[in-house]
């Protein structure tokens, strides 16, 4: 059986099936990567070809310039598999948290006749193509007709994850200047209703928003204002199910998306149409081997990158059938994953390591049972996935006979950028692979050489880029150009991640080298949650670093100054309460110390290396250049007793 280290390669039988199988790809990709994106870009349907495949002007990019598209298009009636036949497949199924619900499935004629009603009432409430709508929906099947329906007029949507706070969302929508935002009455999550339009209705006080569509989905009490709610069921009731798709330029707005801000304020991320519907489309094609049979799921909620990609664009692109399961994935008993990969014969299921853990954590006794003989390839997404939970996901989950693809990449990149490809691998545990035919990456030290190998690094992508990678952030071009085009210079695009190659060229990814950290999948910074806890009126510094966590990767742990006469307790519930109420329960600390001071050198710089260290009990280093090295032995008692 396969231990850490090994390689493994696809059986010959996934191999003879698989859209890719030779290695060539490669090669002939990056002889020529404009060339070979051109190529690939053919296979969507145009309403009129581009006139130049790639245009730059360091640091900014441009893909398919000229050429006009509507990925709705491409995904309904100018699907590449032909309408008729995909018609009748059936598109998406939705499986609601309650087990006594019955479940939905709608197929892509049915599917395309709701986006279809629902963006003739978008149209209708004055939604034009550029102006931007927010959607702050569960996992239920109208937030995927709603991005489709904006898609389809050419709106620019912006999605907010449910779970994130009111004002998380009204941050987004100020930045946006949304008129128009689509929410629920509640959802289900853990046996219990969520009260969603409660938060939706505070985020949008003070934005522009002028209209709240509202799905009625958990029949809950909500509060309502009859000037400016709708009922999304009243507004699509007599509705048109045609609407023409609004022919749009490649480089044409498509999405915002916002991903953690270093400084509390979130980073818009701007995604547009034709790259981004190249990439979903071919990434899914050859990494997850998308056929019109497939039953796909990708646990992400479309809140997420992953969500908008791979729940949603890429599988629907590729006409396949995806499954979106509103609850969480060990509600009500722990197997509810296991459960509905066999009742609805998943062939492809694609998670993060933080859920694989939590399933390796309930068992192995308990899937036993499970066969998971419709599974023929498993993904991973998120966050560096460590050896154990790899080889426990291959072997249980996979039964060591489907390939496993580690796949990485950014809310930035819009997709997948390496992993191994399933019909040629290898497959190597905690291993992402080798960058996806046609991206040029480099490994580059401190002073911008190349890495050799085993050598860790800044990982940075070479011209041409990416299709899909962002052209930009939302109202902010400083924040691009400091973010991605300045650390490692102005020609390549910096990722913010360490990554290695091992001798076979494939690479490692170690994590993140800026203040972000990756709790349980979700992106956060330490300098959002400091800003939330510094809002308090009696602390005006703290210091957040990721520490590890069995289950969630990396958890925060929250260091507050605070010398008034509250008693820890207090201090700490209320901190709790700033970071629940301004980015939402995802950011929870694991640990939360009030200390007198924290380390810092003399030019007032916070020492979160130091913190870090004290927590895992590694070497201090050199404290000589600390200005309160004092500080230093009180914290460490402060953690000791703890
Ligand atoms: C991390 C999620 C290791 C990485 C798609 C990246 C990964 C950040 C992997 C982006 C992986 C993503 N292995 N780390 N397979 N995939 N990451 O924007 O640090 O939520 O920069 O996009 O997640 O997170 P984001």
């Amino acid at each position: 059986m396969l231990k850490r280290g090994d390689l493994y390669y696809p059986t010959k039988e996934f191999k003879k099936n698989a859209c890719v199988k030779s290695k060539a790809v490669y090669k002939q990709a990056l002889k020529n990567p404009v060339k070979f994106w051109e190529k690939l870009a053919k296979g969507l349907f145009w309403f009129k070809p581009w006139k130049k495949g790639f245009l730059r002007k360091p640091p900014y990019f441009q893909w398919f310039v000229g050429g006009k598209i509507n990925i709705t298009a491409n995904i309904f009636d100018k699907n590449q598999l032909g309408w008729g036949a995909i018609k009748n497949k059936i598109a998406l199924i939705w499986e609601p948290e309650p087990i006594d619900e019955e479940a939905i499935t709608l197929t892509y004629g049915e599917l395309f006749k709701e986006v279809n009603k629902f963006a003739n009432a978008l149209k209708k409430l004055g939604v034009r193509k550029g102006d931007r709508v927010g959607i702050y929906l569960p996992m239920i099947p109208e937030a995927i007709i709603s991005m489709l329906a904006c898609a389809r007029l050419g709106a620019v949507h912006t999605v907010v994850f449910s779970a994130f706070s009111s004002q998380a969302l009204k941050v987004r929508l100020k930045d946006t200047e949304a008129k128009i935002l689509i929410t629920a009455d509640g959802y289900w999550r853990r046996g219990k209703v969520i009260n969603l339009k409660e938060n939706a209705d505070e985020g949008a006080r003070d934005t522009q928003v002028e209209k709240i569509i509202v799905v009625k989905r958990a029949n809950n009490e909500i509060p309502w204002n009859s000037q400016r709610d709708l009922w999304w069921q009243n507004l699509i009731k007599d509705g048109s199910e045609q609407c023409e798709p609004e022919i749009m330029d490649s480089e044409d707005l498509f999405f915002i998306l916002y991903t953690s801000g270093s400084t509390g304020k979130p980073k818009g991320t701007v995604h547009t149409c034709g790259g981004y519907a190249v990439q979903a489309y071919w990434t899914g094609k050859w990494i997850f081997d998308l056929r019109k049979d497939d039953i796909f799921w990708c646990t992400s909620d479309p809140g997420w990158i992953t969500g908008h990609t791979y729940t949603i664009y890429s599988p629907l692109l590729n006409g396949a059938t995806t499954l979106m399961f509103e609850g969480a994935p060990d509600f009500p008993t722990a197997d509810r994953w296991a459960q509905l990969i066999e009742k609805y014969g998943v062939t492809i299921f694609y998670t993060a390591p933080t859920a694989i853990r939590m399933f390796e954590r309930y068992g192995a006794e308990l899937i036993k049972k499970y066969k998971f003989k419709t599974l023929r390839l498993l993904g991973s997404v998120g966050e560096p996935i460590d050896e154990t939970a790899w080889l426990w996901y291959f072997k249980e989950v996979g039964k060591g006979r489907c390939p496993l693809v580690d796949t990485w990449w950014q809310t930035e990149t819009g997709g997948i950028l390496i992993t191994s490809l399933p019909g040629i691998g290898p497959f190597k545990p905690a291993f992402t692979g080798l960058p996806f035919p046609g991206i040029k990456v480099k490994i580059l030290d401190e002073k911008g050489k190349v890495c050799k190998m085993g050598k860790t690094g800044n990982l940075v992508l070479l011209p041409p880029f990416a299709p899909g990678l962002l052209r930009g952030i939302y109202k902010n071009p400083e924040k691009y150009l400091e973010t991605y085009w300045s650390q490692c210079g102005k020609k390549v695009y910096f990722t913010s991640d360490a990554a290695f190659k091992d001798k076979q060229g494939l690479i490692r990814i170690v994590g993140r080298v800026d203040d972000a950290i990756k709790v349980a999948g979700h992106r956060l910074t330490t300098g959002e949650l400091e800003a939330a806890i510094n809002s308090h009126d009696e602390i005006n510094e703290s210091a957040v670093i990721g520490i590890p966590d069995e289950i969630k990767g990396e958890s925060p742990a929250v260091f507050a100054v605070y010398r008034g006469k509250k008693t820890d307790e207090e201090i700490k519930q209320e901190i709790v309460g700033l970071i629940r109420k301004q980015i939402g329960p995802i950011a929870l600390p694991k640990e939360i110390f009030v200390v007198e001071d924290l380390p810092k050198t003399r030019s007032g710089k916070i020492m979160r290396r130091i913190l870090k260290r004290l927590w895992t009990g590694e070497d201090l280093g050199d404290l000589s250049t600390l200005a309160n090295p004092e500080t230093v032995e009180k914290i460490k008692e402060i953690i000791r007793s703890k």
